[in-house]
């Protein structure tokens, strides 16, 4: 995935371009450019690594003046995160002007076209799928960039978010979109296109989102010539299809806080998500609680009860972090809602002509609501039939608009690579799905209520988890020149233990694997030697005995144990070299707490081997390509 951000209006382009890069870099950071547009021309500027370089660059450069530009931020697919390769990208029309890409997404047919292309004298320079885009809408360029773009995109297989320009319209700005994010804000005399709401927040709230296979077309110039430095400015847009067809669009309100997305007093996003994680789960949960009924109350789901407590079989699926949330649903949804559940990835599903039998509801779990082979996956099962739910953080995002019902996560925007809170939110929301069916079909009202004061109590039992920080960090110093590490878990603390080690693995490269407790014994065991740290979620529950006969195996061949446990468990010192607390909660919602000291011990890890922690190498936010 990659970050895009364009601009057209009264102001110079390039330092706000560089803000919005530098708001859009958890995106993809390999590699940056930009290209600003004059009545002189097109000024290109391209950086291997960070936004910063680029923006270096820029400064040194002096001269990058201009009021239309578009910048780009990447995580390179097609050919490595190099200067030529990085965005934008250009072509050059009949008339020898110059049109210059950014683009977010895929495009599948480039092969095709680019051979096309070369035929007709077009001399490409990169190996990427977006010169392709770029060369062909410099061929179909008559005079009117808004039709061109129009034009090639009719020619496109593929996911494409992008903004274009061409330096004979130096006032005209044209961006599109299918099935990659893009939105546009209307500013002051100016309009600013992002991927994502975080980069246009600071100069707006009011925004227009494009839907798939539209075309905005956005212009802002001098009323005459004397005000060019100044205004007053005029400013005009208009949306089509890629037909041609004219689109009416809402200009809506966006939802989100600058504070939000600052860092504040925070030395990393993901410290200050794993920090709001009361807050974040106060929010998801308000309004959903219902205790003087002892019933969840899901407004996006009300619409659909009857489907939901007739379903025969749920199908989660989700990649990455919010797969093992999917896997956490998967024993919620059997042990609370009594409905057979499987979790599966998405990209594994997608493709194996999976059965859908009549009553199979289909639930995608995504922070950021655009993850190609998620959404891949939702449309596969809703093409045969199933039912598709969402639980989405992103809102208004692609998965989000694609299902029949679901539930919002309402935890805020998560900027860190790796995801902390949303996670706990996908978990939580899940938890209330399963009760929301489960109190409408067998669960006694008083287990419900139970379970209901318990969440409305999570928001204090995380609180106290994260008062460990500085313990944990103590704790993890000691281990921190171990390059394995094993994370063990039974039932619902299974799951909880494989996001343990991929939380440990994305932001501190060191090798870990999570799995059952009592498969250790089947193979892995062979790995433990003197000194590996074991982590144990080591939990009061029906398991805790066996857990703590697999501790006494690991330790048996010198493991150090680091163990998770219930407050108030006074004999886990005898069994583990270190112990973080959780307070006491009823099985199906240990994993709301469990997770949060696993974060901890991934967050001070990195830190300690001294990482960018919201930046980890080789990884994005989202993966908007398969
Ligand atoms: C990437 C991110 C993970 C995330 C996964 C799924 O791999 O690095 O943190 O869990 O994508 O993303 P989603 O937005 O669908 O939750």
């Amino acid at each position: 995935m990659c970050g895009i951000i364009a601009y057209v209006g009264s102001k110079p382009a390039a330092p706000l371009l560089v803000e919005g890069l530098k708001r859009l870099e958890y995106r993809g950071y390999d590699s940056a450019g930009m290209a600003i547009v004059t009545d002189q021309g097109t000024r290109i500027l391209k950086a291997v690594g960070r936004v910063s370089v680029l923006e270096d660059q820029a400064n040194s450069a002096g001269d990058v003046v201009g009021r239309l530009g578009i910048a780009h931020t990447r995580w390179a697919t097609h050919g490595g995160p190099t200067q030529v390769n990085a965005h934008p990208h250009t072509g050059t029309t009949a008339d020898g002007h110059t049109v210059s890409v950014v683009h977010n997404g895929i495009i599948e047919n480039h092969s095709t076209l680019r051979k096309y292309l070369a035929e007709k004298g077009h001399k490409f320079v990169s190996e990427t799928d977006t010169e392709v885009l770029s060369a062909l809408i410099a061929q179909l360029y008559h005079g009117d960039l808004e039709a061109a773009v129009q034009s090639a995109l009719r020619e496109i297989k593929g996911a494409y978010a992008i903004a274009v320009t061409c330096d004979r319209e130096p006032h005209t700005l044209v961006c599109a979109r299918k099935g990659s994010p893009l939105i546009i804000g209307i500013a002051d005399q100016a309009y600013i296109v992002a991927s994502d709401a975080s980069a246009i927040v600071s100069h707006t709230t009011q925004v227009i989102t494009l839907d798939d296979y539209q075309v905005a077309k956005l212009c802002a110039g001098p009323n005459d010539s004397n005000t060019a430095a100044g205004g007053p400015w005029s400013v005009d847009f208009k949306t089509t299809t890629i037909d041609n067809v004219p689109v009416p669009l809402e200009i809506q309100e966006l939802e989100l806080d600058l504070e939000q997305i600052e860092l504040g007093s925070y030395p990393h996003y993901m410290l200050k998500e794993i920090m709001e994680q009361p807050e974040a789960i106060r929010d998801c949960l308000r309004g959903r609680i219902d205790m003087r009924e002892a019933r969840v109350v899901l407004g996006g789901l009300s619409a659909r009860t009857r489907e939901l407590v007739r379903a025969k079989r749920f199908v989660l699926t989700a990649q990455g972090t919010a797969y093992h949330a999917g896997l956490i649903g998967e024993y919620l949804i059997e042990d609370l809602a009594r409905v057979p559940a499987r979790c599966e990835y998405a990209s594994e599903f997608r493709y194996r002509n999976p059965i859908i039998e009549d009553g199979t509801i289909i639930t995608a779990i995504s922070q950021s609501g655009e993850t190609a082979d998620t959404l891949a996956a939702l449309r596969e099962a809703k093409e045969r039939g199933a039912l598709a739910l969402g639980a989405v953080n992103a809102v208004g995002s692609s998965i989000a608009r694609e299902t029949d019902a679901g539930v919002y996560l309402r935890v805020g925007p998560e900027i860190g690579v790796a995801s902390t809170k949303a996670f706990v939110g996908q978990v939580a929301v899940l938890t209330l799905l399963a009760l929301y069916i489960g109190r409408r079909k067998h669960l006694p009202e008083l287990a419900v209520r139970e379970y209901l004061a318990e969440l409305d109590r999570l928001p204090a039992h995380i609180q106290r988890v994260l008062e460990q920080s500085d313990h944990i960090n103590q704790c993890v110093q000691q281990y921190i020149d171990r390059n394995n590490w094993l994370f063990l878990g039974r039932g619902y603390n299974y799951p909880v233990a494989l996001e343990g080690a991929l939380k440990l693995k994305e932001i501190s490269y060191i090798h870990a694997e999570g799995m059952p407790a009592a498969e250790m014994k089947h193979g892995p065991i062979a790995l433990i030697d003197d000194g590996m740290p074991v982590v144990f979620i080591a939990t009061k529950g029906s398991q805790y005995e066996k857990v703590l006969s697999n501790i006494a195996e690991a330790r048996a061949r010198g493991g150090r144990i680091i163990a998770v446990a219930t407050e108030g468990d006074d004999t886990i010192h005898s069994h583990a070299d270190s112990v973080f607390f959780v307070p006491a909660v009823p099985e199906p919602l240990q994993p709301l707490l469990t997770s949060i000291p696993l974060q901890l011990v991934a967050y001070h890890a990195a830190v300690l081997r001294g990482h960018d922690v919201d930046k980890p190498r080789n990884l994005a936010k989202s993966v908007t390509v398969e």
